[in-house]
């Protein structure tokens, strides 16, 4: 075994893929292999400060492509996998949840699977030290009421196809650990924001309404609540993880940062005032109230005190630092994200197709 350490992230081209992927190449001693199918969602541009790095390869692939995995994971010989790739969009596995299903689901079930066949093959000390790490989401735990929060022991109860698709994913991973040993570790984060998010999500998404002075739509009336994380401290976090984390177990991560979506909207709103003032009034005036997300999770809120004790991991970021860096970045970086408004997505919304097929029927 050399002393450079080996990674597959899977992934690597999304939201928290890449700021992973980022993380990993700012270490001494660690190769990046982003194995990343490319939908809609991915983007290598956000991975232009450390592509041409020596550390860094790239491999266009479906996680569903047993074989073409089989063959990266015997190449490659990596220390450990950090499985990120995932369709990741609640309003998106509204409206279509087939993909959810093969990538979450299938995709999964045969990447756990080429991991094992891999995993039995290798020598003893590496065996051992090799790790399979599933990132999954606080979603898998349903919803909370005003109080309380998820811990790592909270019981499973999905709610949306998405969450339903990564409980299932995460039910996987844990039982090919169980019955076949393979070294697995899984975490469980609350909502990320910062630099590279895709305009889907609620805080690109509001960003750019405001800037393009759109409205800005909130579901319901705002009053559901998220624990907001800053993609870098989930990044540090992972990778404590799968360098520290002990096998078999879950670690939850989240931010302490509990605000209503009609908070979070309004923040941005008043840094976008103090950054990019209006010519004709407030941010605030383009906030508009529209039906709510079926099913839509009340609250979320992480209990990430197991991480703390174990690995010593707490979130850098505040949210209001945090949001005011993304907030910057947005209005910096229009390269990013103005191909994508063009091109892919420009802010439609989503997620209401089934129910409203159902009301006209
Ligand atoms: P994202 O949608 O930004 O990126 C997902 C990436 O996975 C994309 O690059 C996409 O091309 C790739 N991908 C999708 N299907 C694939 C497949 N079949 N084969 C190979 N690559 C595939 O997602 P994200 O927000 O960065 O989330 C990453 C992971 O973290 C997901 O597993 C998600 O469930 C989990 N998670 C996200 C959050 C969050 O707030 N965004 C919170 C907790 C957990
Ligand atoms: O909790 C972790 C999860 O956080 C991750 O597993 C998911 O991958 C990630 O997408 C995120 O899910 P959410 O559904 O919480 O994120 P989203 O940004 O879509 O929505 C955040 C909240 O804002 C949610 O309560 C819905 C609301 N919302 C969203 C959009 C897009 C609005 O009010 N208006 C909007 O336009």
């Amino acid at each position: 075994m050399t002393d450079q350490k080996r990674i597959v992230v899977t992934g690597g081209a999304g939201f928290i893929g890449s700021a992973v992927v980022r993380h990993l190449l700012s270490q001494p001693g660690i190769e990046v292999l982003n194995l990343d199918k490319l939908t809609y969602a991915a983007n290598l541009e956000s991975l232009r400060d450390v592509s041409d790095k020596a550390g860094y390869r790239f491999v266009e692939a479906d996680i569903v492509d047993s074989s073409r995995i089989g063959q990266v994971f015997t190449d490659f010989r990596p220390h450990a996998v950090m499985h990120l790739a995932a369709e990741s969009h609640v309003d998106r596995s509204i409206d279509g949840p087939e993909a959810f299903i093969q990538s979450n689901v299938v995709g999964t079930y045969r990447l756990v699977m080429e991991a094992l066949r891999y995993w039995q093959r290798l020598p003893e000390a590496e065996a051992k030290a090799f790790r399979f790490h599933h990132i999954s989401t606080d979603e898998v735990f349903g919803e909370l009421g005003a109080s309380g929060s998820f811990t790592e022991d909270s019981p499973y109860q999905p709610n949306s196809p998405y969450a339903a698709t990564k409980a299932a994913a995460d039910h996987i991973v844990r039982a090919w650990g169980r019955t076949y040993g393979l070294p697995v570790v899984l975490s469980n984060c609350s909502n990320n924001y910062g630099p590279y998010h895709f305009p889907e999500k609620l805080i690109p998404l509001v960003i750019l309404k405001c800037l393009a002075g759109e409205s800005v739509p909130v579901y319901g009336q705002g009053q559901q609540i998220r624990d907001w994380l800053f993609v870098a401290d989930h990044a540090r976090a992972l990778h404590l993880i799968v360098e520290r984390g002990e096998v078999g177990e879950s670690y939850n991560v989240g931010g302490g940062s509990e605000r209503t979506n009609l908070q979070v909207v309004q923040g941005i709103c008043d840094l976008l005032d103090r950054l990019r003032p209006r010519q004709d009034g407030s941010h605030r005036d383009l906030i508009a109230f529209v039906p709510d997300r079926p099913g839509h999770d009340f609250r979320y809120a992480i209990d990430y005190s197991h991480l703390e004790r174990s690995l010593g991991w707490r979130p850098l970021e505040s949210f209001e630092s945090g949001l005011e860096k993304t907030v910057r970045w947005y209005l910096e970086n229009d390269w990013w994200w103005r191909p994508i408004v063009e091109r892919q997505y420009a802010g439609q919304r989503l997620g209401l197709s089934k129910s409203e097929a159902r009301a006209q029927s």
